[in-house]
């Protein structure tokens, strides 16, 4: 009998780094990532399988492989990728995004490549390798991190100009974000109305409903509306970026509402700070859900909804907003009282 190939991947895996198998693949919005899947080619020569046409011609022989890459959803397997005898499949969501090693027998490397990640990647995903007689199937788990916000300053719609709308983003802890970031959370559903700069000094927006008032370039398709690169003198709203939380947000747990004065006292207490809206999407992303609006370091009061929820934010997810004027323009006034959120960094930890 052959030895079980799993069970030989699984001592490499331990014997290189046990925590290679354990830990998650991560990787950032619109970025790159490269899921790991081995199979053993030093077993005797793998039998070589010849494959006839219904008329009983050899159409070819060689050893067979077939990689087959499938993300797990619950109890439901979607095909991400199929290879098999040079012929690719792939899943429709992951169309020009995936790929595999061209001569995966020579290494036995059925790794899968994902490029222009978007948050909606993030999964189980299951390799399996069929190579000659022997079987291999592993699963990986891949985080994407990373948000694509639109950010509005405090005074009114459409004030920033192209300086100012990168000094914007990181004075609220982000960066100004790039087309390939807006294109990737467009792609996860991300719909905004507003005409915001980005890092190529273009002017965009994205919409996945189009819809009166927004249709831009596009008319009535969905996608990122671009007025094209601009005079970096105009001014729009930014669409900012931020990825990983090194640190934690909360609510701060007071039963009392505070003034914007207040709220940032109140976070000092347990060494905490006013949370940036960046830390605050990022939480977001991470789940952080809660239905009271409060403060943060820039003066915006907001709050994030992770779940779903009519009474909260009219059954839309997403960090919400509340400004001081119904045209949506403003923060509201420093001396009304409302709730905190407040964030910490993290504590250098052991490992
Ligand atoms: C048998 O079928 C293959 C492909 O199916 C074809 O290339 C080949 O010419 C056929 N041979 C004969 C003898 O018909
Ligand atoms: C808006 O924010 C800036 C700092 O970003 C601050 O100097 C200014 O006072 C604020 N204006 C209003 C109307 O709140
Ligand atoms: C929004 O409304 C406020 C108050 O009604 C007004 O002063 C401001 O000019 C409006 N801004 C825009 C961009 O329409």
């Amino acid at each position: 009998m052959l030895p079980n190939i799993k069970h030989i991947l699984w001592l490499y895996c331990l014997s290189s780094s046990s925590l290679s198998i354990i830990r998650p693949v991560t990787g950032s919005l619109s970025g790159k990532v490269n899921l790991p899947c081995f199979f053993s080619i030093t077993q005797n020569s793998p039998p070589v399988v010849t494959v006839t046409s219904p008329n009983g011609t050899a159409v070819y022989s060689r050893d067979y492989l077939r990689i087959k890459w499938t993300k797990l959803v619950g109890e439901v397997e979607f095909t991400v990728l199929v290879a098999q005898n040079g012929v690719i499949k792939v899943g429709s969501s992951y169309r020009n995004r995936v790929s595999v090693p061209s001569h995966p027998e020579d290494v036995g490397d059925a790794s899968l490549t994902v490029v222009k990640l978007r948050a909606s990647d993030a999964g189980t995903y299951r390799c399996e390798v069929i190579y000659g007689i022997g079987d291999t199937q592993d699963t990986v788990n891949l985080d994407v991190s990373g948000v694509v916000f639109h950010y509005r300053a405090n005074t009114s719609r459409y004030t920033l100009n192209y300086d100012k709308a990168v000094q914007t983003c990181q004075n609220i802890g982000a960066t100004i974000a790039t087309y390939d970031q807006l294109k990737a959370a467009y792609e996860d559903g991300f719909d905004q109305c507003d005409a915001g700069w980005i890092a190529d000094k273009t002017v965009r927006y994205p919409i996945t409903k189009p819809r009166k008032g927004c249709y831009g370039d596009l008319h009535t398709k969905p996608g990122v509306r671009s007025y094209g690169i601009r005079k970096l003198t105009e001014t729009y709203d930014v669409y900012c970026y931020v990825d990983k939380l090194d640190g934690e947000v909360f609510y701060a747990p007071v039963t009392h509402k505070m003034t914007f004065e207040e709220a940032s006292e109140e976070c000092k207490k347990t060494n905490a700070v006013l949370a940036s809206p960046g830390q605050l999407h990022a939480a977001w992303r991470h789940g952080l859900d809660k239905c009271d609006y409060g403060w943060l370091s820039d003066g915006s009061v907001r709050h994030p909804v992770a779940v779903p929820r009519m009474q909260c934010g009219g059954g839309l997810l997403g960090v919400r907003t509340m400004y001081r004027y119904r045209n949506q323009t403003g923060f509201p006034e420093p001396t009304k009282k409302l709730g905190a959120y407040c964030f910490k960094e993290k504590h250098p930890k052991c490992t």
